[in-house]
């Protein structure tokens, strides 16, 4: 490597991380960024152009009673939820219209339906819901009797209005069947930080068996200092509320924000959805008790925040909160499993609500963990603690009893934060000499992590090989997962990470440190430290640290296969494609794991057609 070492000094993944040296943090260069493109925007005296109506959250409900559109969500064989949010009608010509979070408006009667066509020829199910202002007027059906492997359309009515039609499948979860499976992985989707091209990227295909969202679905910034984006989009596209969200109000309007979005509403629209919470539905780097951005007292109770956060997450999301009672765990249950016949199944993990505190070692992590150097016995020992848990104990139980299953090919494990170990040189950092480890990934949590890549080492192929599915850290990877932390290495399984949709990455940090380079440079900066990781990390198979977008999984019983999507490298002309909305992610590079192998390996190019289709009914 021939670069200069970038003087970065923030935290790529777990946006602030809290690492402060002696220069500045990343949420501080933001801060400067975008005031700086304020007062320009003010002192012009003129307004910013507007794409998106500074009420943005609020508009559709204005625009008529479905205005935040449909989704589905958590396909099973036999059943799928269908969503949506009915704004009843103002009881007065010119009255208070029953915004997101106001607590306005009387009860709705809607009207649900699901049929084998999409002109509703042969209705399969319907029924009514009632739209209330306790659950801030959101509709969830858990429509269950349903054929597995089968496209079904959805649409609602209500005070003499219909949805748009959305359009769904159950999963592809019949006995003694392989049929093809193949979905989105995403995460990371700062409303501030760009245009939702890559949702509109998944949304302009078809076909995807669902969406897999591994969190960061929302973030909990205001438009102040604590901005988090680029300044470009200052007053182009901003949050609302336009403060921190705090409360209830605050994250149902922050929900309904992206649920204005007409590209998010495009990838809801056309695909089922699978997600799972990360931090930032409540604020980041949470752990069971706080946040790196938690202020207690000034932001209130933690976990009256927390809850309500939660509960703005499962009012607004195609989500079906799993059985409290079959499984033991902690706190609420949110991890679930989803089934793909003998082919595969996905363990949709939840690792924040009971973790423990992250490690923290000043001057580098004042609280929430982030980049700290390895070495100190004091620090590994923190590190290493088997009374210190990234999920609970029970929850760690349940995987282990998953991913041991036999019967299927793979055992994917939708998750947050990087599982496999990962030291990062200083240098690549801008941190003095040596290695660094993120206490806010699996890596600060060792007894944990040990304990299931044992437990995968001593589990034969036979019974299905793991693939982490993960998200976070705003940037691409393909890597194994070595049985031996950092000692030369057998495999035991692999791990996809996703790149964000629209936060910052690499790229977006050695700029923010670098402020007026040319972008070829800072292009060529970011590869030099994604190069220094890898080098770090032979297991590391690929690693980008500049595009923007998804990744397509394609599962067969011989290989899971992925596609990455990305933004194109920025140019001087182009130096962040986040800011145009008419660029979306192109495709990039492929990668694989054969079965029994428990590797990565390149492979040639993007899938092709897909096996076979859900069955389709037409009457
Ligand atoms: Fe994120």
């Amino acid at each position: 490597m021939s670069n200069p070492p970038p003087r970065t000094t923030a935290s790529p993944t777990n946006e602030p991380a809290g690492v402060t040296t002696a220069t500045t943090t990343r949420r501080t260069v933001l801060k400067g960024a975008a005031l700086a493109a304020a007062a320009a925007a003010g002192s012009s005296g003129l307004s910013v152009l507007r794409p998106f109506d500074l009420e943005a959250a609020a508009a559709p409900a204005h625009r008529g009673v479905f205005g935040y559109g449909v989704a589905s969500g958590d396909p099973t064989g036999d059943a799928i939820v269908l969503w949506t949010r009915a704004t009843p009608p103002p009881e007065t010509p010119g009255g208070p219209v029953a915004t997101p979070g106001s607590g306005l408006g009387r009860p709705l009667r809607v009207r649900w339906e699901l049929a084998y066509d999409q002109h509703f020829r042969h209705v399969v199910k319907h029924g009514t819901e009632s739209a209330r202002a306790e659950s801030d007027h959101t509709v969830k059906v858990d429509v269950h009797g349903l054929r597995p492997y089968t496209r079904y359309w959805y649409r609602f009515r209500a005070a003499g209005e219909t949805s748009v039609v959305g359009r769904t499948q159950t999963a592809p979860d019949e006995p003694r069947r392989d049929h093809a499976l193949r979905f989105a992985l995403v995460s990371c989707s700062n409303y501030t930080g760009g245009y939702f091209t890559a949702y509109r990227a998944l949304g302009e295909r078809d076909d995807l068996d669902f969406v897999l969202h591994v969190g960061d679905y929302v973030y909990e910034y205001g438009n102040g200092p604590d901005r988090y984006g680029p300044a470009d989009l200052v007053g182009k596209r901003d949050g609302i509320p336009a403060t921190e969200t705090v409360d209830l109000e605050g994250y149902r309007l922050r929900h309904a924000l992206h649920k204005a979005d007409p590209d998010l509403q495009l990838a809801h629209r056309r695909h089922p959805w699978i997600t799972i919470f990360d931090d930032h539905e409540v604020a980041n780097n949470t752990w069971r008790a706080g946040a790196e951005n938690h202020t207690p007292g000034a932001e209130g109770d933690f976990l009256t925040r927390r809850r309500e956060a939660y509960e703005a997450y499962l009012e607004w999301m195609p989500f079906r909160l799993p059985s409290q009672h079959t499984v033991d765990h902690q706190g609420t249950r949110f991890f679930r499993r989803f089934s793909f016949g003998r082919l595969a199944d996905l363990s949709v993990l939840e690792t924040r609500q009971n973790r423990s505190a992250q490690v923290d070692v000043a001057p580098y992590t004042k609280t929430g963990g982030g980049f700290i150097p390895e070495g100190a016995p004091a620090v590994d020992a923190q590190l290493a603690d088997p009374d210190r848990h990234l999920p609970e104990p029970e929850q760690l139980r349940w995987l282990e009893r998953g991913v041991a299953k036999k019967g299927r090919s793979w055992h994917l494990v939708g998750n947050q934060v990087i599982f496999a170990p990962v030291r990062f040189p200083g240098a690549a950092l801008g941190l003095p000499a040596g290695q660094y480890v993120n206490s806010d990934q699996w890596d600060g949590y060792q007894a944990d992590q040990s304990a299931l890549v044992a437990h995968l080492d001593e589990t034969d192929s036979r019974h299905g090989d793991a693939v982490f599915l993960t998200g976070d850290i705003h940037s691409s990877w393909a890597m194994d997962i070595p049985a031996e932390r950092f000692a030369g290495y057998r495999s035991v399984g692999v791990e996809f990470v996703c790149p964000s949709v629209t936060s910052d990455g690499f790229y977006e940090l050695v700029s923010a440190s670098r402020k007026g380079a040319p972008t070829p440079a800072l292009v060529q900066t970011t590869r030099g430290l994604t190069t220094a990781v890898t080098s770090a990390n032979p297991w590391v198979r690929y690693l980008d640290g500049i595009g923007h977008g998804f990744v397509v999984l394609d599962v067969t019983r011989k290989r899971v296969h992925a596609d990455y999507y990305l933004t194109p490298v920025p140019t001087s002309a182009l130096p962040d494609p986040r800011v145009d909305p008419s660029v979306e992610p192109a495709y990039a590079t492929s990668w694989r794991t054969l079965h029994t192998t428990r590797r990565v390996v390149a492979a040639d190019g993007p899938v092709g057609q897909r096996r076979d289709e859900p069955h389709e009914r037409k009457h």
